[in-house]
């Protein structure tokens, strides 16, 4: 098979087989493909679009680039939940706990965060020795044992992926909808799940901003997700403005574990059991969407989703006393009330921003390699349908130096908000299902 004449059909709108699919991906590996030959094939797929069998078998390919880890030995229901990405979206830390203490599995390869997004890996790591690079037999242990486990991607799983993604972030192709679904899913599909639940974000705050844009992506995800053989479910969720109140590390690892103690916010609270309930559900736990919401939250009343989330935590290494007093999380040196210039209601509260603003304090890395602080982050005190009086705090700045990056941090909080004399609607966080 001739590369060049592959990339030439692609170019010209023909779609490619699996085997031409499966040649280009083993390239990768074998270096028969070269880096600027995929460069070049990524900007056809990026302009001409992929048919759904060439995505299930870009996805396909991808994923067995590396292992397709066999968690065959371990009985019962192996399901995970991903989510496109947000600000103060620390569903993954809640809901996974709530689904293994429902009775399902839940094996998780997460990622970090970046640009105004968080990630569950850099969360996780704000616990004191808590450790996600466990190599895939301690992988396998820790769900056996906890229900749940929470690792990033180990070079085993979809290798393919890692230099493809490098090749999208040079070339301007990072947002191909094709593109997108198969980095996603091929590491989904080789975690060894049998089901997926989709969070797909829109709104300011999204990688997604319009609807139109996060449907057409749901739909994807959804016919690559079954044509894989994977039981898949999406949700279209807002991202507007953040969710919950918590933005940055050990911020939102405290407010996790209040969730799960039965006091969080309830935005929060609502969506992270919305999406154990559809991850119970699919894996037989209850016969309606509404025993299966109130299975997950007995799991919270009675204390049985902490208890995995603690014995999850132990079993990678974490310090179970932050998570008994997150006092004990790390801490910024100081706090910043950041005050309303207006009296009224808040009618608008940009998550991008209040992203950035966390990004400036430390909390999120511009680049894949810069360091991070666990520690810093924003508290909301103010969210959108909220009364406000001049001079109440909007938001609490957790900060460990003042400077340029800090009083930036405070325009862009305030810049943030937006203020009416009445009372906005509040639009339902759940959009649609798939
Ligand atoms: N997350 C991924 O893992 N891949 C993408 O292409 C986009 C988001």
């Amino acid at each position: 098979m001739r590369t060049v004449e592959l990339i030439r059909k692609k170019r010209d709108g023909g779609e490619l087989s699996d085997g031409e699919i499966g040649f280009l991906i083993a390239g990768i590996a074998s270096r028969e493909v070269a880096d600027y030959q995929w460069a070049s094939l990524l900007m056809a797929v990026y302009l001409r679009g992929m048919t759904d069998a060439e995505t299930i078998s870009l996805t396909n390919h991808m994923a067995k680039s590396g292992r397709i880890v066999d968690l065959s030995a371990i009985p019962g229901p192996k399901i995970d939940k991903h989510s496109t990405g947000g600000v103060g979206d620390k569903t993954s830390l809640i809901l996974a706990p709530i689904a293994a203490a429902a009775g399902i599995l839940v094996p998780m390869v997460s990622g970090r965060g970046l640009g105004h997004t968080g990630g569950t890996l850099d969360k996780l790591e704000s616990i004191p020795g808590f450790r996600v690079d466990l190599d895939l037999d301690a992988y396998r242990a820790t769900l056996a044992a906890s229900g749940l486990v929470m690792i990033g991607q180990t070079a085993e799983i979809a290798p393919a992926d890692k230099v493809l993604y490098a090749l999208r972030d040079a070339t301007a192709t990072v947002e191909s909808i094709p593109l997108i679904t198969a980095s996603i899913l091929s590491k989904k599909y080789a975690e060894g799940i049998d089901g997926l639940v989709l969070d797909v974000k829109t709104g300011l705050g999204a990688f997604m901003k319009r609807l139109d844009d996060s449907r057409r992506l749901a739909e994807s995800m959804r016919a690559i997700g079954t044509g894989l053989g994977l039981k898949t479910r999406v949700l279209i969720t807002r991202m507007d403005q953040p969710l919950g109140n918590a933005v940055g590390n050990a911020l939102e690892v405290a407010e996790s574990i209040a969730c799960l103690r039965g006091e969080g916010p309830s935005d929060l609270v609502d969506l992270s059991v919305e999406l154990a309930a559809e991850m119970a559900l699919m894996g037989g736990r209850g016969s309606t969407i509404e025993e299966a919401r109130e299975i997950c939250r007995g799991t919270i009343a009675d204390g049985s989703a902490l208890a995995r989330f603690r014995s999850m935590a132990i079993a990678q290494g974490g310090d179970p006393a932050a998570i008994d007093d997150p006092n004990l999380l790390p801490k910024a040196k100081f706090t910043y009330e950041v005050k309303s210039p207006s009296s009224g209601f808040v009618s608008g509260l940009n998550a991008e921003s209040i992203g950035r603003a966390t990004m400036l304090l430390g909390a999120g890395r511009a680049r894949v390699d810069s360091s991070i602080n666990h520690a810093v982050g924003a508290t909301l005190r103010r969210k959108i349908g909220d009364r406000v009086k001049s001079g109440d705090a909007l938001c609490v700045i957790h900060a460990d130096s003042e400077g340029e990056s800090f009083e930036a941090a405070v325009e862009l909080v305030l810049s943030a908000y937006d203020f009416a004399e009445t009372r906005p609607t509040i639009p339902a966080s759940i959009v649609e299902k798939l």
